[in-house]
């Protein structure tokens, strides 16, 4: 019986072929899988990383039930074209505080990984009340009336709660802050110093120039941050993984 003959038998049993295949897959299976259970951690931690202030948390709230992700993804791939447009490849790391993840490879519009401090809060407005007045052949819809939605932080502390649950590591003093830290960035004559120091690099301003905290200043405080927490003129990557 020559080696085809042998392999005949399983090819004409359903029930052996089942079997030989699943123990193939679950050899590959534990090769594959095995390894991570040994590693600490599969993220690299990064200098810089902190959890989302409550203001920019809102905003990404807003981002996510607004369905931005289906036009713009948040992961700069390591491709030369993509680091020279949108600048240094995104890290695991950066997104270690995101439920959900806002990775993606479908483009509408661009990549906004890094898009925090690249154009000023006037211009997101302007941008968000109307892309076409900015950007004439744009089709991203408008979201004028984000500006009209006024609020005042009532959840937020449910929302950071609830972020703890899942590992983001918010103390009992951001926590117990998150009200009052989630008015003041949008402050710039208050007194904001204690937030700045829980949320490092946070961004304060009157983001939508109006009175009250709107959904549009949630949604600009978290447009304005995003990509700006790690250094990447003194970051090196951990080559000993
Ligand atoms: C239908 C697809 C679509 C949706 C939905 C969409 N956008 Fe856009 N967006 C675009 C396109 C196309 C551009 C490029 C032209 C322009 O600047 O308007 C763009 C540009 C941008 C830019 C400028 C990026 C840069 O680097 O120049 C920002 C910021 C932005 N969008 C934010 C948002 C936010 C926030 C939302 C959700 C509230 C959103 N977009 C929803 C298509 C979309």
């Amino acid at each position: 019986m020559g080696f085809l003959d042998k392999h005949q038998i399983l090819e004409r049993s359903p029930t052996l072929l089942l079997v030989a295949t699943f123990v193939v897959i679950s050899v590959g299976g534990i090769v594959e899988i095995a390894p991570l259970f040994y590693l600490e951690n599969t993220i690299e931690d990064v200098e810089g990383m902190r959890p989302y202030s409550p203001l920019e948390l809102t905003g990404r709230d807003i981002y996510i039930r607004e369905g931005c992700y289906p036009c713009h993804s948040q992961m700069i791939r390591p491709m030369r074209d993509e680091v020279e447009r949108y600048g240094h490849y995104s890290l695991a790391a950066e997104s270690m505080y995101d439920h959900p993840f806002q990775w993606g490879s479908k483009r509408t519009g661009p990549d906004v990984a890094r898009v925090g401090g690249r154009y000023s809060d006037a211009w997101h407005v302007d941008h968000l009340n109307d892309p076409q007045s900015v950007v004439p052949e744009s089709i991203m819809p408008k979201y004028a009336f984000l500006g009209r939605t006024q609020i005042d932080g009532e959840y937020v502390q449910d929302l950071l709660e609830t972020h703890r649950i899942v590992g983001v590591p918010y103390t009992d003093e951001m926590i117990a802050n998150a009200q009052a830290d989630f008015i003041v960035q949008a402050d710039p004559d208050g007194d904001w110093d204690a937030m700045v120091a829980r949320y490092p690099k946070a961004v304060v301003s009157n983001f939508d120039s109006a009175p009250g905290i709107s959904e549009m200043d949630a949604l600009v405080a978290y447009l304005q941050m995003l990509g700006t927490l790690v250094d990447f003129s003194t970051f090196t990557p951990d080559e000993s993984r």
